[in-house]
């Protein structure tokens, strides 16, 4: 059970790891004078920053850090509002809830992902800031957010975290809004165990989320700097070994979204013989990851009946992602007198109960998406995987 990345590990990530073992530098920082130091974190850096079309990139040990990085580059304070979707998974409001900041959340649609609509409604004199999260790799409607977000003048976080290779409109995800946290953790496109990158196009957002993930340093740590630090940072560096890996994933990506595709193309044109069902919509077909294929059922006795008779789960019964079942968050919104009880997102529970998540690349129980079709699938296992859908919908 992982993400598509991680059925396609192969000599190209161990060739990598030995290649910075045997020059020994396993440490961002090494002898810039020295052949056998990689210098692979820097490299993944710059090949991220270009594949994103951005000017800046940062390697970080995870989504999550990259989120907390990124929330304290926009300038964000304890206090501070930022408005974040109903469904999510935790790191989208711990991170910022670590900072002080109150998570304030927001319905979603039928994308499954955040309503623009709802944005609207849950501004107040405190927000400062929307976090759309590209949920199951599918690009949230950023058109709109971004026309909310200039309208009230408020700070986009993309969360990436499901969406390396997503992009919306022509543009790669992370870089619409003002910065983007990415997560390499083992559930995603490409992986490297764990990991984290950030983008943004700012050359302040950037220095400032390096000092933060680098103990206040400036970006890369160029010489001596005593006296001229402004930020007091943590560690949140990644190493040698797990960037390596994750350039040779990242080599893989554009292949891999491709053949995710190609995969569930097929998948949902045979199951398009089935009735009671929609496919969630996605706000840029050509721009999605197609690491899931979500169905909405028209009634919730229907989803549960399918979802059970497949061995899978509705979506608000999967665990991890939901809000209502997360007691901890739930526990710290009451705290902040915020909405803090199930059923306090009457749209998001209504969507989250008729829907379930089929795995084309993602294969996690976490998300609901235990049953389905993986990246290694042959045409006759999707067209099992499709008929065995047909059937448990009759
Ligand atoms: C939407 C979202 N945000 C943030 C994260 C956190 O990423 P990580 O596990 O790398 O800290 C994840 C990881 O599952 C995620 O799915």
């Amino acid at each position: 059970m992982s993400g598509p990345g991680a059925y396609w590990f192969g000599k190209e990530e161990m060739d990598a790891v030995m290649e910075v073992m045997q020059g020994g530098y396993l440490f961002r920082y090494g002898s810039e004078t020295d052949p056998k130091f990689l210098h692979k974190v820097s490299d993944l850096e710059k090949k991220f920053a270009e594949y994103s079309c951005a000017k800046f990139g940062l390697a970080t040990s995870s989504g999550t850090s990259s989120l907390l990085c990124s929330a304290l580059a926009l300038g964000l304070k304890p206090g501070d509002e930022i408005i974040v979707p109903a469904y999510t998974f935790v790191a989208s409001y711990s991170s910022v809830i670590f900072l002080g900041l109150v998570p304030v959340l927001a319905e979603i649609d039928e994308s499954l992902t955040i309503d623009p609509e709802d944005i609207e409604r849950k501004i107040t004199p405190r927000t400062k800031a929307i976090m759309p999260v590209h949920m199951l790799g599918n690009p949230c409607d950023m058109d709109r957010i971004m026309s909310i977000a200039k309208k009230h003048n408020l700070l986009v976080l993309e969360d990436c975290c499901q969406a390396a290779g997503a992009s919306y409109k022509g543009k790669k995800v992370g870089i619409i809004g003002h910065i983007g946290a990415f997560s390499l953790n083992i559930f995603k496109t490409i992986n490297s165990g764990d990991g984290g990158l950030v983008v943004t196009n700012n050359p302040d957002y950037y220095e400032t989320a390096f000092g933060v993930h680098d103990q206040g340093h400036k970006p890369r740590r160029l010489g001596v700097e005593v006296g001229t630090r402004n930020i007091l940072g943590l560690n949140f560096r990644l190493n040698e070994i797990t960037a390596a890996v994750a350039i040779a994933q990242l080599d893989k990506l554009d292949k891999i979204i491709f053949t995710l595709r190609e995969k569930r193309s097929k998948l949902k044109s045979l199951m398009s013989a089935a009735k009671g069902f929609k496919f969630r919509m996605l706000n840029d077909p050509s721009g999605d990851c197609a690491t899931l294929c979500t169905v909405i059922f028209d009634t919730r006795e229907q989803a549960a009946k399918v979802a059970n008779t497949l061995g899978s789960k509705t979506i608000d019964q999967s665990g991890w992602h939901v809000y209502a079942n997360m007691e901890h968050v739930l526990s710290h919104l009451k705290s902040v007198g915020q909405p803090h009880t199930k059923g306090s997102y009457t749209k998001t529970d209504d969507i989250l109960s008729r829907a379930m998540n089929i795995s084309v690349g993602v294969v996690d129980g976490g998300l609901g998406a235990g049953w389905g079709i993986n990246i290694n699938s042959t045409d006759a296992e999707i067209e099992a995987a499709a008929k065995q859908f047909v059937e448990a919908c009759k």
